[in-house]
């Protein structure tokens, strides 16, 4: 059985990208909403709604595990899922989100005050402050909203995303890290990086390649499932031949299902 990626676009692959070249063994599918992207500013319901289906779309293409790569899914749907649909309909696999990964690294580094960037609707949920607030008192976390980015990254247009994004870092003040709370702005990070260079910029693709290979030695009863054959394949809801430039530099040739 192979390892399912759910976003609700192209961002995730970035993910994926990383996830498979650590450990490049296992088989990948990707799902990725574009056609109903972006999530960002969708009510609770409409995200659930998607999510449940990519992750159904995912299980019958032979998923036994699936990482919700996107952030405003994870922090909409995930306990839903993990405590309804799951138990109820497909105990026997297992769905993960990148939130608590994310925020057991920024606990890790020892950061006081991290800017969180996000889409409007993972601010909102509150979904960072509620699960950091389980784990520790400190560090501090000021949450932006930065809808303008996902648009302006799936266009192909980085430069605009990132004059945005640091436009929003200067006018937070003092911070020592920035959670890039979105698959899509893993792509912004070097340039983040080279701009910023006093800040920790924390991008999911570097966390979730060690947390899924710890959480797969922590689970023999998964890992011996898994199938090893080196496979990826990509599923797009809106297929547009727009989208195969970035899919191959992201994976290389990778197969398009339709
Ligand atoms: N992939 C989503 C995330 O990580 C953002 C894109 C969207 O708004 O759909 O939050």
């Amino acid at each position: 059985m192979k390892i399912g990626f759910f976003d609700s676009g192209l961002g995730g692959l970035v993910a994926l990208k990383a996830v498979a070249r650590a450990l490049p063994d296992y088989d990948y599918e990707f799902y990725g909403d574009t056609a109903n992207l972006p999530y960002g500013d969708k009510s609770e319901e409409e995200i659930f709604e998607l999510t449940k289906a990519g992750i159904v779309h995912l299980f019958s293409r032979d998923c036994l595990l699936v990482i919700i790569a996107c952030n405003t899914a994870s922090a909409e749907t995930l306990r839903r899922l993990q405590d309804g649909f799951l138990k109820d309909k497909y105990p026997d696999h297992r769905v993960l989100g990148v939130i608590i990964p994310t925020l057991e690294e920024l606990v890790t580094l020892g950061l006081k005050h991290a800017l969180l960037v996000a889409t409007t609707r993972t601010i909102a949920s509150g979904k960072y402050e509620r699960e950091l607030a389980k784990l520790t008192d400190a560090p501090l976390i000021t949450a932006r909203a930065t809808p303008e980015l996902v648009p302006l990254i799936e266009l192909g247009e980085a430069e605009a995303a990132l004059g945005s994004l640091i436009a929003t870092i200067k006018g937070v003040g003092e911070v020592d890290g920035v959670i890039l709370g979105c698959t899509h702005y893993s792509v912004l990070k070097d340039k983040l990086r080279a701009g910023f260079p006093t800040l920790c910029f924390i991008s999911q693709d570097e966390i979730i390649p060690n947390k899924l290979a710890d959480y797969l030695e922590r689970h023999p009863e998964i890992k011996s499932q898994l199938s090893r054959e080196s496979t990826r394949n990509v599923f797009l809801t809106d297929n547009s031949s727009r989208y195969d430039q970035v899919i191959r530099e992201l994976l290389g040739g990778a197969f398009i299902e339709q």
